[in-house]
């Protein structure tokens, strides 16, 4: 098959290897021009796909700027990015722009997929009226679907090809054809019988977790008061072999998903004069938490004897989570933030985040910093630390991760 895939980030280029992979020519067409020059030279900038995957791809994988590239496609799969506005409204700009492209080039038997997370109704309501600007029909001329990303960036116990796919297309044989093409690369193809049933169940497994998140950040808080460790009643409760999902408290939630998706759900909601106070109490308590996490560090900082404006801090970790250096709505920017305007004096190390521009800031090396921090924070848990020997080196270590619970130290201070 000839397939085209739009937006070439951290789903789409793992999305388009894959087809690649299985023998299909790819059609990768991307906004970015650094994006697109960096695939040609067969560089890869998403962690999950090394490059020497791009280079066994013998070509299969093309990469443009040019939307009259994916009219020979026999299938189009729009990845591009589906965020907030500033006022916390869904931001479908993305989407209108590349549907926009994509219809001055649709033809007539193509499949179209749209992947980005999103509320119910889009594919429906949003996206087929502005490819049927293109004079031809969905359902009859072309065929239309959604289906969801299941990507867990860093993960390597399930791939695309093991993790089952939902597709519901606008049509039965729009369905048919979408579960057809995910048929290439992943074993099990889940239908269900509309797109908006597709774009309501990856918002309810968005939604399950931000929920479930929130419930053990609120309860973290309340351990914190009782002199209670959270960790020991995790650990405890998810001993349970059925009817319990283990959640850890953190810093607070970050990626481009958790903290943004929920509230897709909430403003669709709005539209039908309807309230989702589970989506809207879980994003309260989950946005706030970085804030908790200061006062945790003034306390810790206090107990030693140290003010917050006179303390060297080093945060170990600043990506939203393990092994990844993705820092889209990390709470560690927020934690930086407030600690830089409290006059702490603040560094960073993360092996996976060389720089972080937006806020002056390049990793420190831990060799370096670690003796010399007043307080070291852990934010992020990624896997090539050696916890016991930054305990052992530090003045001070908070640990908002729960990766030292085997450590007993005076030094040592967890959530
Ligand atoms: N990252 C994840 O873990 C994840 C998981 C599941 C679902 N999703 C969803 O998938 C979608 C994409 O997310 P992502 O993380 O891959 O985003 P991303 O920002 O990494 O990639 C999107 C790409 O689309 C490109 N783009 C934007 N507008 C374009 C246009 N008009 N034409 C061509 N290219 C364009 C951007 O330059 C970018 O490279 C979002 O809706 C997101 O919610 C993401």
């Amino acid at each position: 098959m000839r397939i085209g895939v739009v937006g070439l980030g951290y789903v789409g280029l793992p999305l388009a290897v894959a087809f690649a992979e299985e023998g299909h020519e790819v059609v990768g067409l991307e906004a970015d021009p650094r994006k697109v020059d960096a695939v040609a030279r067969g560089e890869s900038y998403i962690e999950d796909v090394p490059s020497d995957r791009l280079a066994a791809l013998d070509g299969r994988l093309t990469p443009t700027s040019r939307y009259p590239d994916l009219s020979s496609c026999e299938a189009v799969i729009i990845c591009v990015p589906t965020p907030l506005t500033n006022s916390r409204e869904p931001d479908l700009s993305y989407m209108v722009d590349a549907a926009t492209s994509l219809a001055a080039v649709l033809q007539q038997g193509q499949l179209i997929v749209l992947e980005s997370t999103t509320y119910p109704g889009t594919t429906r309501e949003r996206l087929r009226p502005i490819l049927e600007e293109s004079g031809l029909a969905a359902g009859r001329d072309f065929h239309l679907a959604f289906s969801p990303e299941r990507i867990d960036p860093g993960r390597t116990d399930f791939t695309i090809r093991t993790t089952p796919k939902v597709v519901g297309g606008l049509t039965d044989a729009c369905t048919e054809r979408a579960v057809e093409l995910y048929g290439q690369i992943c074993d099990t193809v889940i239908e269900v019988s509309t797109p908006d049933a597709a774009e309501l169940a990856k918002l309810l497994e968005n939604i399950f977790r931000s929920v479930n998140i929130a419930l053990v950040n609120e309860l973290a808080m309340l351990c914190e008061r009782l002199g209670i460790d959270i960790w020991e009643v995790v650990e405890a409760a998810a001993s349970k072999p059925f009817g319990f999902m283990r959640f850890d408290p953190g810093p607070g939630m970050g990626g481009h998903c958790l903290p943004v998706d929920p509230f897709y759900l909430s403003y669709k909601a709005r539209e039908h004069d309807f309230y989702t106070e589970f989506i809207e109490l879980a994003g309260k308590i989950n946005q706030n938490q970085p804030q908790w996490c200061v006062r945790r560090i003034e306390r810790a900082l206090n107990d030693a004897g140290k003010a917050t404006n006179a303390a060297r801090v080093l945060l170990l970790g600043v990506a939203y989570k393990a092994g990844v250096g993705d820092i889209r709505e990390s709470p560690a920017l927020k934690i930086i933030r407030s600690l830089r305007d409290l006059g702490a004096d603040v560094s960073y190390h993360d092996p996976h985040v060389p720089e972080l521009p937006d806020l002056g800031a390049s990793s420190a090396s831990l060799e370096e910093s670690l003796e010399s921090a007043d307080l070291v924070c852990i934010i992020t848990a990624h896997p090539s630390i050696d916890y016991r020997d930054v305990v052992e080196r530090s003045a001070l270590v908070l640990d908002f991760r729960g990766v030292t619970r085997d450590i007993e130290a005076a030094n040592l201070v967890r959530l």
